[in-house]
């Protein structure tokens, strides 16, 4: 039987199970299984992945694996890791776990072995990094480094800026850390006026070092750095992480103070590369090996463990389930940790830039979505904002929440309080709240019978909203680097499941081809009224 044929068949299977599953509450399935979080929780390294507040029973989790091998996610996860070139449309391996690898037998890309490139780049990093944290490194005046400015953007910016900010109680407080990405000149300004150039180390972070918002950024501090110090030599406060040698070296900036990475590194994949040079100053190198140890943990895992105790690969088709088979079109992302809050806006691009997509590998459009619109924000802050949304509104919406057992800073009080949060919701989001419930509520509250009439739908919760809970002991460098390389290997899950290249980006080309001519008009003073419809030359209009 032919791929496609098993996958429609166990489609349709699913579809069934979804009609049944649908009629039935989440609560009610609990009551008849005392083992279902058993039955539905996997344990991994500090990790307790808990799927069962989903909408699935037995056989939906067999289809699910059943769809997985069909779709022959193993064959394919091990292709990726040996190098294969699966970014099909850039004919690019995809080896971002090359980078975490402790493996030593050659990994040969385009006849190179690439583990002697990645151990040379990792030194090159600690060298440095260590010199800055420990003061041999001076600025242009002979100045210690007191202020990084990270200038970058997408997976040159979220990446290090994530982790920096949710490895903040590992940092050297010495050492300020500042991320520049927009092009809004606002961006670089308010970072500017707090520094001292001659204190400041800035890294210019572009994988091609071509985007126009990282160059024109560059420059400007460039600029501003020449004029506030008085000098030309930029060699002791500028650095790249780059794959461009010839453009970092014509902007101005010393092959020695270039640190490499490679095309087989995709940008959103890229914070375990040269591009972590940020997080390696901000918490020493010590911290930044232990962060790829946590990686390696998490990718030894999903090529080890066997589907069904895979916590990736259930995410995977947990979300697939949602997107394909509900017709959920979002996901939220619910981290239980203040450090953790810019995790919701790195996932937002490793998901949606990676699977983002509509044609397959095979040149057609995808039958049914792909990739869901993923947002979130730390609890209990969302808890005040959308979860209203997520509790009452019409739109069901599948949700990851992530805590820490142990507190890092802070009251540990306060701890207590986050942690209840974090448990209460899905249980408040699984359970809802019964008319019945609601009434007796009311009467022993001693509301009057006309007004308990005009109340009461407005305080029932429907209930039965999915969630994962995901508990992990500490953060620690070591268990960010696990969460994060979880749902690298989630995304890629659902990359497979959907036949999809969730390695290459050709959706943001547009745009900014038409910025480019736009801005020539602009600055040239007039609108090409033949280019362009009138909606787009009226606001060009209004500016000039
Ligand atoms: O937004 C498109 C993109 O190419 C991302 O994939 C990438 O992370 C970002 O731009 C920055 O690219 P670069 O590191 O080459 O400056």
């Amino acid at each position: 039987m032919g791929k496609n044929i098993r996958v429609a068949e166990v489609t349709n299977l699913l579809q069934l199970n979804k009609d049944f599953i649908s009629k039935v509450k989440m609560n009610t399935l609990f009551n008849e299984n005392p083992n279902r979080f058993k039955d539905f929780s996997i344990k991994y390294s500090g990790i307790l992945f808990d799927y069962s507040k989903n909408r699935i029973n037995h056989e939906t989790m067999e289809l699910l694996i059943r769809l997985a091998k069909n779709c022959n996610l193993e064959q394919k996860r091990d292709d990726m890791f040996s190098g294969e070139k699966i970014n099909f449309t850039e004919n690019r391996a995809v080896l971002h776990t090359a980078l975490r690898s402790k493996s030593s037998s050659p990994l040969i890309v385009d006849g190179v072995d690439v583990r002697p490139l990645v151990k040379e780049e990792l030194d090159h990093m600690e060298a440095f990094s260590d010199s800055v944290r420990n003061g041999e490194w001076k600025g242009v005046n002979g100045d210690t480094i007191t202020d990084v400015v990270n200038i970058g953007i997408g997976g040159s910016y979220l990446g290090p800026d994530m982790v920096c900010n949710a490895l903040r109680a590992y940092s050297d407080r010495n050492i300020k850390m500042h991320f520049v990405s927009n092009v809004d000149g606002a961006d670089l300004a308010e970072t500017l006026i707090k520094l001292d150039a001659s204190k400041t180390l800035f890294i210019i972070a572009s994988k091609t070092f071509t985007t126009k918002e990282t160059i024109m950024n560059a420059n400007s501090a460039k600029s501003w750095f020449i004029k506030e110090t008085g000098q030309n030599d930029i060699s002791k406060n500028f650095v790249a992480l780059s794959t461009n040698e010839k453009s970092v070296s014509e902007f101005g900036i010393d092959k020695e103070n270039m640190f490499k990475f490679w095309d087989w590194v995709g940008g959103r994949y890229s914070v375990w590369s040269s591009i972590g040079l940020p997080i390696a100053i901000s918490v020493g190198m010590d911290n930044f090996y232990k962060f790829l140890d946590g990686a390696y943990s998490m990718d030894y895992h999903f090529q080890q463990a066997e589907l069904s105790k895979n916590i990736p690969v259930i995410m995977g088709l947990l979300g697939y389930l949602y997107n394909n088979i509900w017709n959920l079109q979002s996901y939220a992302v619910l981290p239980y940790s203040q450090y953790l809050s810019k995790l919701p806006s790195y996932l937002q691009q490793l998901d949606m830039e990676s699977n983002g997509k509509r044609i397959t590998k095979t040149g057609h459009r995808v039958s049914i979505g792909s990739g869901p619109v993923i947002f979130g924000e730390a609890g209990t802050n969302g808890q005040h904002s959308f979860y209203q949304l997520l509790h009452q509104g019409t739109k069901i919406i599948p949700a990851d929440f992530i805590a820490f057992k142990q507190n890092l800073r802070g009251n540990a009080n306060h701890h207590t309080t986050l942690l209840s949060n974090f448990i209460a919701q899905t249980e408040a989001l699984m359970i809802g709240k019964t008319r019945n419930k609601v009434l007796k509520e009311m009467r022993a509250k001693g509301f009057k019978e006309t007004e308990i009439e005009r109340q009461v739908n407005h305080k029932i919760f429907e209930g039965n909203r999915p969630t994962n809970s995901i508990l992990i002991d500490k953060l620690t460098p070591f268990s960010l680097g696990e969460l994060v390389a979880m749902y690298e290997h989630k995304v890629f899950v659902q990359g497979v499941l959907w036949d999809v290249n969730s390695f290459d980006q050709m959706g943001v080309e547009l745009g900014k081809v038409l910025a480019v001519q736009i801005e020539d008009e602009i600055r040239r003073k007039e609108a090409d009224e033949i280019n362009h419809d009138c909606s787009t030359v009226a606001l060009i209009k209004e500016l000039l």
